[in-house]
């Protein structure tokens, strides 16, 4: 028996030091972490359980008989994350440069399958060269095999990527569908063409980090949630951010014990400006009404003028979504509006009730807006707002005009509870412009059009520049002092804690994508 144990501690000892210690080193060297060092920064001391370990690939092209290391390329199991379980795959670059061949995608298919069966998060940590090109079509055939299974498991158990090297051509997809990206900074990059590709085709000179580096996705194509300043930044932002979440769409997130005290909050009645158009920042907001330090921002960096993450609210999560006056005046356009939908989504399929502040002017006018697509777009978050069945909550701090007043979460497309603050204003559109159209003759015609103007604005603004139409209606539930907001809050989320909507029966939805 003695000797057979000793070939197995040879074979784990292999596995262990996966491409070998020059690559290991190598790998350092570029300031990564290994497969393995990974996984043990994230999940819990001893928790990791090692499956298929000693699976090798299967090519005998170009000689690959000759070159096999045991778990090819990736490191798959279950461990737990602060006691909870989680799968993970973590693709090791120095097997192949982590490519992914056959049998490694058959290694995450078996840990997918095996979260769905069991409703736990899927965690991937990638760090890829792409398809196995030794392999051919086998190993593409094994990463849509994953998409599948992307698919399969979304809105069932909540799928994290994290993005800690190459992840390019088609292998961008798996993390695409998946909930959360997070990239670290200068050492990962996700493109569907490299540089020299775009060099050839579009003659283009850009660099990797340029073209699809942590800070191009988390500012210009919002393609990552998060972006982070190092390895072990993205694995504490992963555990921070499963937090939030339940194991799966049948769950509840779990809440952190909250000793209630005095709820009421004064500052919050000094934050709005005297002045209307001037901006504030919507966190400062936030931050009053959450519990303490309790907001994960996410999508930080891209489309500023919307502000959404996660917090907790008497240790309950929530998911935030706030217009931000401080940039663009809070104005929905494309990159808002989709930002805003996709985390709407999400909050919805995994039971997190959903709380909006609302100071939005409207949509953003202009050709670029209209030729991008605002109509669908826009079009996207009154979908993900009416279809939302977790309990929802819109606070009005100030504007909320036209078609954006209808699609932030109002009472008409099915939040729970509406409440405005006294300076709320809910009309159809600004005071200035509402007076060029309806008073146009009159203004045309007087003695002083521009004093006409002012009036007329003046006479618009009285009449809509409040809440209490939107409270006679009924649309606004009722118009609270600011310093009330977090205990109305923590009292209306509890009230709604055990809602249930039934939707109409339908195969799914068709949301204009
Ligand atoms: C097999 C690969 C590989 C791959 C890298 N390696 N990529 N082996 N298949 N796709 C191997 C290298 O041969 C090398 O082996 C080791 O991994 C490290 O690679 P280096 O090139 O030395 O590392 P580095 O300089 O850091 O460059 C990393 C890299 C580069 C940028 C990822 O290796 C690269 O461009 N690889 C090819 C990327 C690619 O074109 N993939 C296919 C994309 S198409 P040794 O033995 O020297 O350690 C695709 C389609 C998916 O993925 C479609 C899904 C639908």
């Amino acid at each position: 028996m003695k000797n057979k144990i000793d070939l197995l501690q040879d074979k784990i000892k292999q596995a262990q030091v996966g491409g070998g210690t020059a690559r290991i080193e190598s790998q350092h060297k570029k300031g990564k972490l290994t497969a393995r060092e990974r996984i043990h920064f994230l999940l819990d001391e001893n928790s990791f359980e090692e499956i298929g370990m000693l699976v090798t690939h299967r090519s005998t092209d170009f000689g690959m008989e000759r070159e096999k290391y045991p778990g090819d390329g990736v490191v798959t199991g279950y461990g737990n994350i602060n006691g909870r379980l989680v799968y993970v795959f973590s693709q090791d670059f120095t097997v192949f440069g982590g490519s992914l061949s056959e049998t490694h995608a058959e290694k995450i298919c078996k840990i997918m399958d095996m979260a769905m069966k069991n409703g736990a998060p899927v965690i991937g940590l990638n760090d890829s060269g792409g398809a196995r090109i030794q392999e051919g079509v086998v190993s593409l055939g094994g990463y849509a095999d994953i998409f599948y299974r992307n698919v399969q498991a979304s809105g069932v158990v909540p799928q994290l990527s994290a993005i800690m090297g190459p992840c390019a051509g088609g292998a961008v997809y798996s993390p695409a569908i998946t909930d959360f990206i997070l990239m670290v900074e200068n050492t990962s990059y996700m493109f569907v063409t490299g540089p020299n590709v775009v060099k050839t085709v579009t003659h283009e000179e850009v660099s990797s980090e340029e073209l699809g580096g942590a800070s191009t996705h988390a500012t210009k194509s919002g393609v990552t949630h998060f972006a982070c300043v190092n390895e072990l930044d993205a694995i504490n932002h992963v555990k921070k951010l499963l937090s939030y979440m339940p194991q799966n769409c049948e769950e509840t997130p779990s809440s952190l014990p909250y000793d209630f005290g005095n709820e009421m909050r004064p500052a919050l009645n000094d934050i709005m400006p005297q002045n209307a158009n001037q901006p504030y920042d919507v966190r400062s907001i936030i931050a009053e009404t959450t519990d303490a330090d309790s907001f994960l921002e996410v999508h930080a960096a891209y489309a500023e003028n919307i502000v959404i993450g996660f917090a907790r609210l008497a240790g309950r999560s929530i998911g935030v979504v706030a217009n931000q006056p401080a940039y663009l005046a809070g104005v929905l356009d494309n990159h808002a509006s989709t930002k805003a939908a996709r985390f709407v989504r999400f909050c919805d399929c995994f039971n997190i009730p959903l709380l909006v502040f609302e100071d939005v002017p409207g949509f953003l006018p202009g050709t670029d807006q209209e030729w991008n697509g605002i109509i669908t777009n826009g079009a996207k978050l009154l979908y993900a707002f009416s279809e939302a069945t977790v309990p929802r909550i819109t606070v009005i701090t100030r504007k909320a005009y036209g078609g954006a007043y209808d699609v932030m979460n109002s009472k008409h497309i099915g939040a729970d509870m509406n409440y405005a603050w006294p300076s709320a204003e809910i009309a159809v559109m600004g005071a200035k412009g509402a007076a060029e159209i309806i008073f146009k003759k009159e203004i045309a015609t007087a003695v002083n059009p521009d004093e006409k103007w002012l009036e007329k604005e003046k006479l618009y603004s009285e009449t809509f520049a409040n809440p209490y139409r939107a409270a006679e209606r009924g649309f606004v539930d009722e118009v609270i002092e600011p310093s009330e907001t977090r205990n109305k809050l923590i009292k209306a989320f509890k009230m709604l804690e055990n809602k249930v909507v039934n939707m109409p029966r339908k195969k799914h939805g068709n949301i204009p994508l």
